[in-house]
């Protein structure tokens, strides 16, 4: 609805080679979510009190809950249908790429697209059962939800709270390979793009550049997405401390 038509394109990026791929708020929301991630590991693990792990989850799911709905109004990289591509087609992207294949994409290609959800969902559920998780080590205390269900709910929660991360630990360092991969294997760097926003131009199979959405819509989905979280957790009967 309010992205740009681009009109502009090729003239309005730094040079006429390269193109815009990734807008400001998905790069936010990048780099903010690896920060996050790394402080709620550090935070927990450092200090008994779960205050600020708690703080940082909330943000966490802010994010998420932001990206959701930047998955279907933000720039057309961003947007969910510009990655969603059947099983399929992303197992034959993935055998194109041990092959060395040419196989140029502007935004995520079919297997780094599925991967997303994935991130996604598991950084959801991460965040979703902390909120039902209790203390076990100290006693101390645990999620703002954690006393509106049974005991054993509570335990299963924060079990699965506790496996979760080491999924989520998996996949990142995946992650964290694949783009050493790309470098290495297809000699193409992925990473600058998601710090600077432009890539080299090439005949993308997905699109030609990317339409940038409004940043103005962005905040607006933030602030949505912070009503959603805590509102969501008041109206269950939490209390955020
Ligand atoms: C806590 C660690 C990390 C998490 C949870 C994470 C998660 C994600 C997610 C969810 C996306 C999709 C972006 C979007 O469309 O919104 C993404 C993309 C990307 N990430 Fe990460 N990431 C992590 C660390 C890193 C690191 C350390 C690097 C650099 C080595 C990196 C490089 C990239 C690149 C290059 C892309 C774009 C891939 C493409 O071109 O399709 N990520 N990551
Ligand atoms: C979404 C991002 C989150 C990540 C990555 C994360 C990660 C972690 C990690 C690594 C632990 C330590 C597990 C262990 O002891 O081995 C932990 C424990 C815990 N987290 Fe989270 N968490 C997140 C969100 C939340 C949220 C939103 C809450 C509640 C508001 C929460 C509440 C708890 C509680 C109560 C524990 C103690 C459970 C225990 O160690 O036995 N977490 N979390």
């Amino acid at each position: 609805m309010s992205v740009d038509q681009d009109a502009r394109s090729s003239t309005s990026s730094p040079d006429r080679s390269t193109v815009k791929v990734w807008d400001g708020p998905t790069r936010l929301f990048h780099w903010s979510l690896v920060i996050l991630i790394a402080l709620s590991y550090v935070t927990r693990k450092v200090s008994p009190d779960l205050v600020w792990h708690m703080r940082i989850g909330y943000a966490i799911l802010v994010l998420i809950t932001f990206r959701v709905l930047w998955g279907f109004v933000g720039s057309s990289t961003s947007r969910f249908g510009s990655f969603a591509y059947a099983p399929w087609t992303a197992i034959r992207y993935g055998i194109d790429f041990v092959l060395r294949r040419p196989r140029p994409f502007l935004g995520h290609n079919p297997l780094g697209g599925t991967v997303v959800f994935i991130f996604l969902a598991l950084i959801a559920a991460q965040g979703l059962t902390g909120l039902f998780s209790y203390d076990d080590h100290t006693d101390l205390h645990g999620g703002p939800l954690a006393s509106k269900i049974s005991e054993a709910a509570v335990a299963a929660a924060t079990r699965w709270h506790v496996w979760l991360f080491d999924i989520l630990l998996i996949v990142i360092a995946l992650h964290i390979l694949a783009s050493f991969a790309y470098a290495f294997w297809k000699r193409e760097d992925l990473v600058r793009p998601m710090v600077t926003g432009t890539k080299r131009s090439a005949p993308f199979e997905d699109q030609a550049e990317a339409r940038i959405a409004s940043p103005l819509l962005a905040l607006l989905c933030l602030v949505l997405a912070v009503a959603i979280v805590l509102g969501g957790i008041t109206l269950a009967g939490g209390r955020i401390g």
